[in-house]
């Protein structure tokens, strides 16, 4: 079965990668319309895998959002690399659970290993501990309750520009939330802190989602320093791009903070779901996570390494497998190269913004997102957004910056050539003179 049908899905995956530029990068489907095409209950007898395979085609296909499309610039584009596609079938017919150090020792070690060498790639300090949550989201609410438990404060606080992830933490915790002022470049202005004396957590974002804008990282750890806060970093997206030399700068002050995370499944060619947390206070988020039942106790020395003391998850999958496999594949080299091309595609779209009347960029980019928009106000810009999308040739999204509605495409994708962009250009450009 495995062998027969493996070589079928594996066909199926390398067609589909061959193939995915061609389809429409936005499903173009209805709500309800694909649950509306399956039946109400499962089969009573088994089926054949060869029918699944039939239904991914008729059924899902249509209502798929082709991440993996040369011309999907939504968000965050992101890649997931073909090794690390093969490593997820491999960690799935191993079907590991860490739950504790004894029933995953490989998957235990290597996720030490593995955050341990990106780390290093990154130019984070060494010698912090590191563990894989599946989402950033996860990370930074595990790192705001060891916050909470080691100040005993009730505050959370982060730039207006910060991830929706930090409010939501907070509001999940009970806990209070106060957005900070960001200054023209939407940058948290340090100055406008604040009182510190009861934040348990500062947040602040290396790469904010809308425009990769990067708070003043070093000036903030100041202020939590004094003020006997936890500092977190969250740098989801661009902490990737911290292995390049000429990027690091933005990682200026980071080891002064008490955790940093960032997504090896954002611009890190690793497939969802691998979210990369650190901290230099492995023994906070210990002491806020670690609760063993009477099942799960083996001898002391095994227990110091169950990973699952040190996040919300007991039963936690083999991530390290497709990390590892994206390290050992492509390498720093690899990695550089994949960065540094996202920039350029970046760099080059942003030219030709800048050289187009009645267009015009709207946020510096440090890095592969551009924030444009079309002379027209914001509903114009609205509307040209789904137009184009809607054309099923590109996929952007938008932000909203000082009040203004503005477009944003974000370059991630491995297969992006300058010919997508230039394409995608011209479809900008045409549906907004068709308006
Ligand atoms: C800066 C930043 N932080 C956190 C997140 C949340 O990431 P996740 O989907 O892994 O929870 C995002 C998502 O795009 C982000 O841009």
């Amino acid at each position: 079965m495995l062998r027969s049908d493996g070589e079928k899905a594996l066909e199926w995956a390398a067609n589909y990668l061959q193939r995915v530029g061609d389809l429409p990068v936005l499903a173009q489907v209805r709500p309800g319309e694909i649950r509306a095409r399956l039946p109400a209950t499962a089969p009573e007898e088994g089926e054949p895998f060869s029918a699944v395979l039939r239904d991914l085609d008729q059924v899902l296909l249509p209502g798929v959002t082709h991440w993996q499309h040369p011309r999907y610039f939504a968000y965050f584009a992101i890649s997931a690399s073909e090794e690390a596609i093969l490593s997820e079938l491999l960690a799935a017919t191993l079907n590991s659970v860490a739950i504790l150090w004894r029933t995953a020792p490989a998957s235990t070690e290597l996720e030490g290993v593995v955050l341990d060498w990106t780390a290093e790639l990154l130019g984070l300090p060494s010698g912090w501990h590191g563990h894989i949550e599946d989402s950033a989201s996860t990370s930074t609410l595990a790192t705001i309750i060891a916050a909470r438990e080691a100040t005993g404060r009730d505050l959370v606080v982060c730039s207006e520009q910060a991830h929706s992830s930090v409010q939501k933490a907070a509001l999940m915790l009970g806990m209070r939330w106060r957005a900070v002022p960001c200054d023209e470049a939407f940058r948290l202005r340090a100055d406008a802190l604040g009182d510190l004396g009861d934040a348990a957590a500062v947040v602040a974002t290396v790469g904010t989602t809308a425009t990769t804008s990067v708070d003043p990282v070093a000036q903030i750890a100041d202020a939590c320093e004094r003020a006997g806060t936890w500092l977190h970093v969250d740098a989801a997206y661009a902490g990737a791009a911290m292995v390049c030399p000429e990027h690091r700068w933005a990682f200026a002050g980071v080891e002064c903070a008490d955790s940093v995370v960032v997504n090896a499944h954002k611009w890190m060619l690793t497939p969802m779901d691998c979210s990369l947390l650190w901290t230099r206070r492995p023994e906070a988020l210990r002491s806020a996570f670690s609760l063993i039942p009477e099942y799960l106790r083996t001898p002391d020395a095994e227990d110091a390494l169950s990973l699952s003391e040190y996040g919300p998850a007991l039963g936690r999958r083999f991530r390290a497998l497709k990390l590892w496999t994206v390290l050992r594949c492509h390498g720093r080299r690899g990695l550089q190269e994949h960065i540094r091309r996202g920039i350029e595609l970046a760099s080059l779209f942003e030219s030709w913004v800048a050289a187009e009347a009645g267009w015009e960029l709207c946020a510096p980019r440090p890095f592969s997102v551009v924030c444009f928009r079309v002379d027209g106000g914001d509903d114009h810009n609205r509307m040209l957004l789904e137009r184009v999308n809607a054309s099923g040739e590109i996929f952007i999204s938008h932000a909203v910056l000082a009040g203004r509605y503005v477009l944003r495409l974000a370059v991630g994708q491995m297969s992006t050539t300058e010919d997508d962009l230039r394409r995608t250009w011209n479809v900008l450009r045409r549906e907004a003179a068709s308006m």
